[in-house]
């Protein structure tokens, strides 16, 4: 088939040509918009889910839908060690920036700027050189006396309290969507659960919406034991039968070229319904097919290029990343782990590799740290990219 037609999209972010099944969770956040624009009480949603299973995909289709609506939106990706102060400021200020020629009181908003700018630039600490290295790009002079406090759980309360503000004097609201959420340093997580905690107390029109790995909610709950009561998680799974098929059919569709069943049948064999293998398989499946209609033996034919490319660019460069001492830790794991999303007892690890349980908490909390693996429950670990223990015994050695 035409390559230069493809319509498929493997990479991370990437929007799909075919958001299937995710219908449910586009209702969800739109009752919830509806809600907060009302002043009524709502859970925002955490989205959480394994590598590639679309979180990033689906925020920014959720980012999308407040746009429709007319809110103000800004997004952030967390990343550990890195405060949230100045990414947030930044978010907010695009947020803001969005509403400001809705606002009648220019005033209003520019003292709202004046706060935001007073909340960015405490995060220069009391370092003159590095505030001067940093400008957050707000034209009003800083406010002295809200959200300036540098603690940042207070600061943060009353950034957010006072940004709701202006957003109901527009009749909107603002929806700020972090992903990576379980990177955001514990103190900083608090801060906003807090102040989450307060806007929906006061009933104000600002949600924040994340998106991170499995053990997010525990991450959350670790840090504000009512956070189960101002999130409602939502677990991003790979798709089902139907919605793996519909991801492929749709996008050949509108290009003219059609499955065989038999072909949808070895495709959801090979990728389990995993949206990245989805649009992996899909795309090297459509380059190596000669004909329309797409068959079962052009699937074969094309997996281990597919493979190949997820070994490369899916597996391998996070498996890269990884110090000789966690590669250690990997293997171990995927030598014990017998299914593709198998859960581990962290005990078995350290009797396989024939060391002491604490020997190994390092090489374990910077693969934590690192994203590659993640702890559900006490004393266990698992991966955090599918078909991981799969792609480490076959190929890696070393
Ligand atoms: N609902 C869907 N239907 C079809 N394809 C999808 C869907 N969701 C995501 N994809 C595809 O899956 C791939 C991964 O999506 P995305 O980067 O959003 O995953 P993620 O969960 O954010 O992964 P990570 O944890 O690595 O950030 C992309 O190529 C995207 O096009
Ligand atoms: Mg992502």
């Amino acid at each position: 088939m035409d390559p230069v037609r493809n319509p498929y999209a493997p990479g991370a972010g990437q929007r799909p040509p075919e958001l299937a099944g995710r219908d449910r969770e586009l209702q969800q956040f739109d009752v919830v918009l509806e809600r907060i624009a009302r002043g009524r009480p709502e859970r925002s949603l955490v989205l959480t889910g394994l590598r590639g299973v679309g979180k990033t995909v689906l925020l920014n289709a959720l980012r999308s839908q407040a746009i429709g609506r007319m809110w103000g939106t800004g997004k952030i990706e967390a990343r550990p060690d890195q405060s949230l102060r100045r990414p947030l400021a930044s978010a907010l200020h695009m947020a803001v920036r969005e509403l400001t020629p809705r606002h009648r009181d220019p005033d209003r908003v520019d003292a709202f700027l004046g706060v935001l700018k007073a909340f960015a630039l405490r995060s220069a600490g009391d370092d003159a050189k590095l505030r001067d290295r940093w400008q957050p790009g707000i034209d009003v002079p800083a406010a002295t006396g809200r959200a300036d406090t540098g603690d940042i759980e207070v600061d943060l309360v009353e950034l957010l309290v006072d940004a709701a503000g202006v957003a109901r004097d527009v009749g909107v609201g603002i929806a700020l969507f972090v992903d990576e959420m379980q990177d955001i340093p514990p103190a900083d997580v608090s801060a906003l659960c807090a102040a989450c905690h307060e806007l929906s107390q006061q009933g104000l029109p600002l949600v924040v919406v994340g998106a991170g790995l499995p053990h997010l909610p525990a991450v959350l709950s670790a840090s504000k034991s009512y956070s189960e009561r101002l999130f409602r998680y939502v677990r991003i799974d790979r798709l089902d039968r139907a919605a793996a098929d519909r991801a492929l059919v749709a996008p050949a569709e509108e290009e003219g070229v059609t499955y065989e069943p038999a072909a949808l049948d070895a495709l959801y064999e090979a990728t389990e319904g995993y949206p990245y293998f989805v649009q992996a398989y899909g795309k090297v499946t459509w380059d190596n097919a000669p004909t329309d209609p797409i068959g079962a033996d052009d699937v074969r034919m094309a997996a281990p290029e597919a493979q190949a490319e997820l070994a490369v660019g899916f597996f391998g460069s996070r498996y890269e990343r990884a110090t000789p001492a966690e590669r250690e830790y990997l293997r171990a794991m995927a030598a014990l782990s017998d299914d593709t999303h198998g859960v581990v007892p962290t005990s078995d690890v350290a009797t396989y590799l024939g060391r002491k349980p604490s020997s190994l908490s390092p090489a374990r909390d910077s693969l934590i740290k690192k994203g590659l693996v993640y702890s559900a429950e006490r004393g266990t670990i698992a991966f955090t990219v599918p078909h991981f223990g799969l792609y480490l015994r076959r190929h890696a050695t070393v």
